[in-house]
């Protein structure tokens, strides 16, 4: 089977997608799978010929021709975080063509994408509860202290349709919002301020294959921190990401089935990875996001998931993609 697994992306995450192909690449069992890596950026959407020659995808069919023959592919292994491989653009496409693909769909990768409306959607769904927030557009006026009248501090200022923390701040006074918001508007033109949910981080990959929902173990993050920011995301050491978590299993039985209720009623597919705030002193689960594009790469909590499950990686890619194939 040809298999285009796509990596890069046009945002601030493609230092992550490129990791995480790297990981996808080196455990898709080339025994069974041709893997050609097309590399996607604003330049370009390439693969990299034996000598070393960028060959670029015809854009029509989404096809290769290497050697003057015509290479089509059977799948798509999606692995861009950000735009355009996790906001549904891509999806959209290879929908369109018609070539299966190992995730989530358009709608459901571009609502999950928007972290606004995503808090939106779930806090109708009634599964879990879902934290106090403020939408802003930089094109419309907004008023600091209206936003600090509805919301209580510390707050969370995120750019509505981003990944990796990239360009969010934790906000402890009233001074640091202005500078908060500005930069998360240099990121994207939409910002979800939300109240901070003091508890415990616990985050569960979870997939479904042959009409079975597979659920990882789960990991507690603890980051020594402030939050779970991008360095403390991708710099071995700094945060303790332990797994399976060990929080009660009460707590963990609530995790799995939210997730699953999560999984179901916004129509994912593939794996995908809920986050989580567990607020100990009130005995409630708060909701921070679906991720439709989890990380793969060595740092990422997926593959530390998948391997504390007692599978191999190898078997955990080859399942999503025979699961696409179906
Ligand atoms: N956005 C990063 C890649 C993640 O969710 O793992
Ligand atoms: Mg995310």
């Amino acid at each position: 089977k040809n298999i285009a697994l796509v990596a890069g992306g046009y945002s601030g995450e493609y230092v992550i997608s490129v990791q995480s192909a790297v990981t996808i690449e080196k455990n898709l069992d080339s025994s069974k799978y041709n893997v050609y890596k097309i590399v996607i950026t604003k330049d370009g959407w390439n693969y990299t010929g034996a000598e070393g020659q960028a060959i670029a995808v015809d854009k029509n069919d989404f096809s290769l021709t290497i050697k003057g023959e015509k290479v089509t592919f059977d799948a798509v292994f999606i692995g861009i975080h950000g735009t355009p491989g996790e906001d549904g653009r891509l999806q959209g496409y290879f929908e369109m063509l018609g070539i299966p693909f190992t995730s989530c769909g358009m709608v459901t990768s571009a609502l999950t994408f928007n972290k606004s409306y995503c808090n939106k959607v779930v806090a109708a769904l009634n599964v879990v509860n879902v934290s106090k927030s403020v939408h802003i557009f930089s094109n419309q006026p907004y008023d600091t202290k209206q936003i600090l009248a509805q919301l209580k501090l510390p707050v969370f200022v995120k750019p509505a349709e981003g990944g990796s923390s990239i360009g969010m701040s934790k906000v402890n006074t009233a001074e640091e919002l202005q500078p908060a918001i500005d930069k998360a508007f240099k990121e994207d033109v939409q910002i979800l301020i939300e109240e901070f949910i003091k508890g415990r981080e616990i985050t569960c990959g979870l997939y479904k294959a042959n009409g079975e929902l597979t659920v990882l173990p789960l990991t507690e993050i603890v980051s020594s921190k402030e939050f779970f920011d991008y360095e403390a995301k991708y710099t071995p050491g700094i945060t303790k990401e332990i797994t399976p978590a060990p929080a009660p299993d009460a707590v963990c039985e609530l995790i799995r089935n939210t997730a699953k209720e999560l999984y179901n009623k916004l129509n994912c597919r593939g794996i995908v990875r809920a986050d989580f705030i567990y607020d100990e002193a009130n005995n409630r689960l708060f909701f921070l996001e679906v991720n439709t594009m989890p990380g793969q790469s060595d740092n990422s909590l997926v593959p530390q998931q998948v391997r504390a499950a007692g599978k191999t990686l190898q078997e955990f890619y080859g399942t999503l993609i025979e699961e696409c194939l179906r």
